[in-house]
């Protein structure tokens, strides 16, 4: 990393402010937006930390159409392999539908591969990467080897357990868009049909309670102490992941403003 680069306060995107908001065409559900999409501040790499069904993947949606900067999301590349039936995918499947995590070279390699494409110039949303402290100790000694970026930051999102299992239980996701919905929080209009583009709905697989239950052990025995490797820099926040989806938002990108504006 070059020092001219550390303490970077803000970037200016060469883009005008785009918001989330997509009304449906019949305007019956309107989905999650940032409220104030900010033309003059791009994020830059983000860690999106946090338990099973928290909102990672959520808000990295919103982040990504917010800011233009992709989502990197490591269970989504390992689900695609599944769906692609490669050898990856073979490997990840039964593993992931018993709540365990997939070997930490395999997911390294992955987010490598990801890392060097040219759509992360800006920064990019990484969701569910890395949580094991052998996937942050290889993010923090390659980043710097992947691109001139500014520092990474992490914002570890908090929800109660009771409430993650409903959140992942009732989860239902677009098989075409990948749009997130919840049956309980933000249902579709029609039953298993994506408003946005009218396509099939998925359960996965793993969004099972006896998954989520190992789903929790992982994440307490293996991604809780990633959380506190990334809590102990100056790197970090915390947000409450409890309120609205919009609230959340909101949260995340003060934290974010805040983490760049902060003197490394
Ligand atoms: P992954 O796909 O990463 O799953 P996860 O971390 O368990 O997280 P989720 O995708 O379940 O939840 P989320 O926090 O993204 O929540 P979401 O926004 O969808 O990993 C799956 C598996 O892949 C792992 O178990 C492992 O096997 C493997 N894997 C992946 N990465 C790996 C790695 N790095 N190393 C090793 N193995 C790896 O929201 C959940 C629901 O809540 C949705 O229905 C949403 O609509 C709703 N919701 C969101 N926010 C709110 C809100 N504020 N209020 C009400 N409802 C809300």
């Amino acid at each position: 990393m070059k020092a001219s680069l550390r303490g970077a306060v803000v970037f200016v995107a060469a883009r005008a402010g785009r918001e989330v908001s997509t009304l449906t065409s019949d305007s019956a559900t309107p989905h999650h937006s940032l409220a104030q999409a900010d033309n003059t501040f791009l994020p830059g790499p983000v860690l999106l930390l946090g338990a099973p069904g928290v909102g990672k993947g959520t808000q990295a949606q919103l982040l990504m159409a917010a800011f233009g900067i992709p989502q990197i999301s490591t269970g989504d590349i390992l689900r695609e392999n599944i769906a692609k039936g490669t050898e990856l995918g073979k490997t990840a499947k039964g593993l992931m539908d018993k709540g365990q995590l997939v070997p930490d070279q395999i997911v390294n390699d992955m987010v490598q591969a990801r890392l060097t494409a040219d759509d992360v110039h800006s920064g990019y949303i990484l969701d569910g990467f890395p949580r094991t402290l052998a996937q942050a100790t290889w993010l923090d000694a390659h980043l710097p080897i992947f691109r001139e970026t500014p520092p990474l930051v992490a914002v570890n999102i908090r929800v109660d357990e009771a409430e993650l299992l409903r959140r992942i239980t009732g989860r239902r996701i677009c098989s075409a868009c990948r749009h997130i919905y919840n049956i309980y929080s933000h249902p579709p209009v029609k039953p298993d049909v994506c408003d946005l583009d009218g396509s099939p709905l998925q359960h996965r697989s793993d969004d099972t309670e006896e998954a989520f239950t190992e789903r929790m052990k992982a994440y307490e025995s293996l991604t809780a102490p990633v959380i506190e490797h990334y809590r102990a820099s100056n790197r970090f926040r915390e947000v409450n992941g409890e309120p609205s989806v919009e609230e959340v938002s909101q949260s995340i990108v003060t934290a974010l403003k805040a983490l760049r504006e902060a003197k490394y």
